[in-house]
This record gives C-alpha cells, structure tokens and sequence, in this order.
C-alpha cells in the first residue's frame, strides 16, 4: 500500500462507510428508506453524452480522485449526509462507491463541500450520485458539476458519458449536452454490415 496522505484515511473511511451500511440494514428504521406500498416510483431515463468539445461551467468544480477525496474526511461526511439523507438506497451507495474513480466536488466560500457527483470509468464514463446540499441548489452547482466531468471526459479522450436519472431531471442532463437513450433506441437492432436503412445503432462513427 502507499504511504500517501490517504494511506491512513482510506481504511478507517472505508470501515465508517461500511459500518454506516451495516447500521442502516439492521436498523428498525430502515424501512423509512423504503418505497411506501402503492407508491409508484418515478420513471428513470438513461441518458448519453459524447463529449466534442469544452463547455464553461458557471462554477469552479474540482475533479478529483476517489483516493484524494478520502484523504478529506470533512468532504467524505458530507457526502455521506447527503447520500444518507436524499437518496433512498444507501446500501447500493457502497456498490456504487467500490467502482468510484472520480469525484466532482463544489466547495463554498468558505471551502466546504457542497456538491459532488461519482464517476465510475472503466472506459466510458458512468456519473453516479449527482448531490447538492439543499442550502446550496438552485444556482447551478449540479449543472456545473456534470458539464466539468463531460469537459474532462473530452479532455481525456472518453468516448461516452452515461447516466441514469429520474425523469423529472431531464432538463438538467439536456442542458448539459446529455441525450435520453429511449427504449426503442436501446432495442433496435444494430444495422446490418452494408445496409443503408434507418436502424438507430449507439454505435460511434469514426
Ligand atoms: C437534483 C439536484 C442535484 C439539483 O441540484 P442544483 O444544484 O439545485 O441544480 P441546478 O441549480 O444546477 O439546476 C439546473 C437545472 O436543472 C433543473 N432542475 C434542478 N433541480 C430540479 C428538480 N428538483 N426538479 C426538476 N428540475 C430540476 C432545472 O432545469 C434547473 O434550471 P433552472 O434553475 O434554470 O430552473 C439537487 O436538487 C439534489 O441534490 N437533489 C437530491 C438528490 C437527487 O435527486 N439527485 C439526482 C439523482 S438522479
């Protein structure tokens, strides 16, 4: 293991954040997370992006990685109050964090993290978890935090950024340059070698 400033943080973080986990499983109150019965959940759309070019974000977003994000214990707190508090799925978090590369962060003026978004990168990109804490939205901090991971994405060569969301969001993902992948287009067939028909493929040209 290296001896870097996290080297020390990584483990305890690690356990805070699975023995938060385990709480929140064995826990009475679990349930409370839970959809409540005859409750539909909102619609989810899939979105892409393929990143072709720079785009300003209204605000300054650090793009850090996974690591350098446990080396900031205050920043991991917050995340962890956020995920806790506005995301029913806590556990899948953990899922979701083991696969984490990137993290996107806004501070405030004073420093504190108040935004974040995970980016898992096998070779496209995946944006997971887009958060702001509630005393900070409304002023572009989401929409930041999403145009800075494309801009890096692009500036990294990636060919595609994807994401999940609820439907409701739509508008912050299109202005953002993402487009919604609609069941039809995930269940066309890829176009035959040679065809000059109208099939939608996902494949990338060139
Ligand atoms: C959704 C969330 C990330 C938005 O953060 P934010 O910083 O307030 O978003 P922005 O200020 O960048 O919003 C940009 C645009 O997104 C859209 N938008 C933002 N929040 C929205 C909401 N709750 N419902 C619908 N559209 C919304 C609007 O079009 C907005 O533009 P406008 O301000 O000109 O109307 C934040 O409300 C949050 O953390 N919610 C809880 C967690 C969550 O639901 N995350 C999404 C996971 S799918």
């Amino acid at each position: 293991m290296t001896k870097g400033p996290g080297a020390r943080t990584f483990p305890r973080l690690h356990i805070f954040f699975t023995h938060y986990c385990y709480q929140i499983r064995t826990s009475p109150h679990h349930t409370c997370y839970a959809i409540p019965r005859g409750v539909v959940p909102e619609p989810e759309l899939h979105y892409f992006c393929k990143p072709s070019a720079l785009r300003p974000a209204t605000h300054v977003i650090d793009f850090i990685t996974a690591q350098e994000l446990l080396a900031d214990e205050p920043a991991c707190q917050t995340l962890w109050e956020l995920v806790s508090t506005q995301f029913r799925t806590r556990s899948k978090f953990l899922a979701v964090w083991a696969g984490a590369r990137f993290v996107a962060l806004h501070r405030d003026a004073d420093g504190r993290a108040d935004g974040f978004l995970l980016v898992n990168a096998p070779v496209n990109w995946q944006i997971d978890y887009v958060v702001v804490a509630p005393t900070a939205r409304g002023q572009g901090v989401a929409s930041a935090l999403v145009l800075e991971t494309a801009n890096q994405a692009f500036l990294r060569g990636v060919p595609y950024v994807m994401l999940t969301s609820k439907a409701s969001l739509r508008p912050l993902y299109e202005a953002c340059g993402f487009v919604p992948v609609t069941a039809a287009e995930t269940l066309a067939p890829a176009a035959p070698a040679g065809s000059t028909g109208s099939y939608r493929t996902l494949t990338p040209k060139g």
